[in-house]
């Protein structure tokens, strides 16, 4: 059998062009942005690796739809076809519009959680712990250990440890515990997928505890190839049909359309619960909008809502996972380390790893970012302690975080392979100088996701 190069399936209909810049041009912009990507603005950005989360391109059809929507304040049909959509691809009751899965994900701990709760998950992304936090009760990250383990090959990373769960219910009680979540694929952890099986097992955990289990869907569709590929029986099921088994296990969903809903914007809330769902329409309604849009506009709706169907497209997902694999397998051959296998939208370098003269709290994973930036204008996202550290409010003492990874996200259907060959090119001339590299230092940080406007100082030595 010949294999042939697995390509784009699709060609390009309109543009964006890219702005060059030179190494001063970058020096000073990073100056300026006290060594924060956040801070630097897009124009001086060459490949902009940030996040995978509405950076993508439509398609023709999604443009074509956006003609099409139905900007009522109330019952617009564009609405009626996301409703339709969702239910027939997920199953839930219930779906609640949102701008974005923030959103979402504030509207469902609102409802359900209080001071003092625990939520457990397999790893919180930062927008889910920051508003669990806020509300002052406690997010609980159970990933199985082998999820923690850069270079451990096991296929399913963002498994849940189960025997944590089920110690973590007879410690704390399971009056204390509102809900479950379980993110896919695992963000935090890698872009890691969790397997049929492992949902399957959380579910019979909560069961007897009537404890109900929400999916933090973002990228349901990577998660369900991934188990195509990677879990025996699912060879030859549809991704269509893996989805609908996956959410079945579940009570309800958040979902940031903004990734596997292929538009630059919105997200939906999904539940089976009545009383809830009534709950969370009545605080839709005082915060982002009416129960069928939402804080979207018609036309936003009616770009998801063909985004969520052609997301399933196998050509598209397997495209998908050829492209990152692509930059995992090529930057850990130049020698990388990075988090195996690779993950479904992005690649993690083990910034701690390939750094290892640069402490944790000095913030490795921030120091290569600032380096592929200045090096060839790529700009990444360090998700390490200063994404997660935890700072203690009276002594100030800083403790790291699990690990310090520098995360490249892939926009969906944005880049070319030459893209992709060019940020490989930049990732060789910083390895090749990586004993140069010096950490970082924090001048300034707020308490809640300070990663976004933190300031920082380069180290001298
Ligand atoms: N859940 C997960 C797993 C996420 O990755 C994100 C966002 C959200 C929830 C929040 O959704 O941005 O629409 O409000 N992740 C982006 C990222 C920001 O870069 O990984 P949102």
């Amino acid at each position: 059998m010949s294999f042939r190069t697995i390509i784009e399936p699709f060609t390009i209909k309109s543009v964006e062009p890219i702005r060059m810049t030179t190494k001063d041009e970058r020096n000073r912009a990073l100056i300026k942005a006290q060594y924060n990507l956040f801070k630097i603005p897009s124009r001086m950005v060459l490949i902009d690796l940030l996040t995978d989360s509405g950076t993508g391109a439509m398609s023709s059809e999604q443009w074509a739809a956006i003609m099409r929507g139905d900007e009522s304040y109330a019952g617009s049909t564009s609405f009626e076809r996301l409703e339709s959509t969702v239910r027939e691809l997920f199953g839930f009751s219930h779906i609640i519009p949102t701008h974005q899965g923030r959103a979402a994900e504030r509207i469902l701990f609102s409802t359900t959680c209080k001071k003092g709760d625990i939520i457990p998950n397999n790893t919180h992304f930062d927008t889910t712990r920051g508003n669990i936090e806020f509300l002052g009760a406690e997010a609980v990250d159970l990933v199985i250990p082998e999820g923690l383990e850069p270079r451990n090959p096991h296929p399913f990373k963002g498994n849940m440890d189960i025997l944590k769960l089920k110690n973590l219910i007879k410690k704390r009680g399971k009056d204390n515990i509102p809900l479950c979540l379980l993110t896919i694929t695992n963000n935090s952890g890698g872009g890691q997928p969790v397997s049929m099986q492992n949902i399957r097992d959380v579910r019979a955990v909560l069961d007897p505890h009537n404890i109900p289990l929400y999916l933090d869907a973002a990228r349901f569709a990577e998660n369900a190839y991934f188990i195509k590929l990677r879990e025996k029986g699912y060879e030859e099921v549809s991704v269509k049909e893996i989805i609908h088994e996956m959410m079945s296990f579940a009570d309800g969903c958040t979902v940031s359309a903004k990734k596997d809903g292929l538009v630059n914007i919105g997200g939906f809330l999904c539940t089976n619960n009545d009383l809830l769902a009534q709950k969370k329409k009545d605080l839709l309604i005082l915060t982002e909008g009416f129960p069928t849009y939402g804080g979207l506009a018609g036309r936003d709706i009616e770009a998801m809502e063909v985004g969520l169907r052609e997301v399933m497209n196998e050509d598209y997902l397997k495209y998908r996972l050829t492209e990152t694999q692509y930059l995992g397998e090529h930057l850990a051959e130049m020698g990388y380390h990075t988090i195996q296998p690779p993950g479904g939208h992005a690649i993690y370098i083990d910034a701690k790893a390939t750094l290892e003269h640069i402490s944790p709290l000095n913030y490795p994973g921030q120091a290569l970012a600032v380096e592929l930036y200045k090096t060839g204008g790529i700009r990444s996202c360090e998700i390490g302690s200063v994404m997660f550290g935890k700072v203690e409010p009276k002594t100030k003492r800083e403790e790291p975080a699990a690990m310090e990874l520098l995360r490249l996200a892939l926009p969906r259907r944005t880049h070319t392979q030459s893209h992709i060959d060019y940020v490989l090119e930049v990732a060789k001339e910083v390895l090749d100088r990586k004993k140069e590299i010096k950490g970082l230092k924090i001048t300034k940080q707020t308490t809640f996701l300070r990663h976004f406007t933190a300031s920082f100082e380069p180290l001298l030595s």
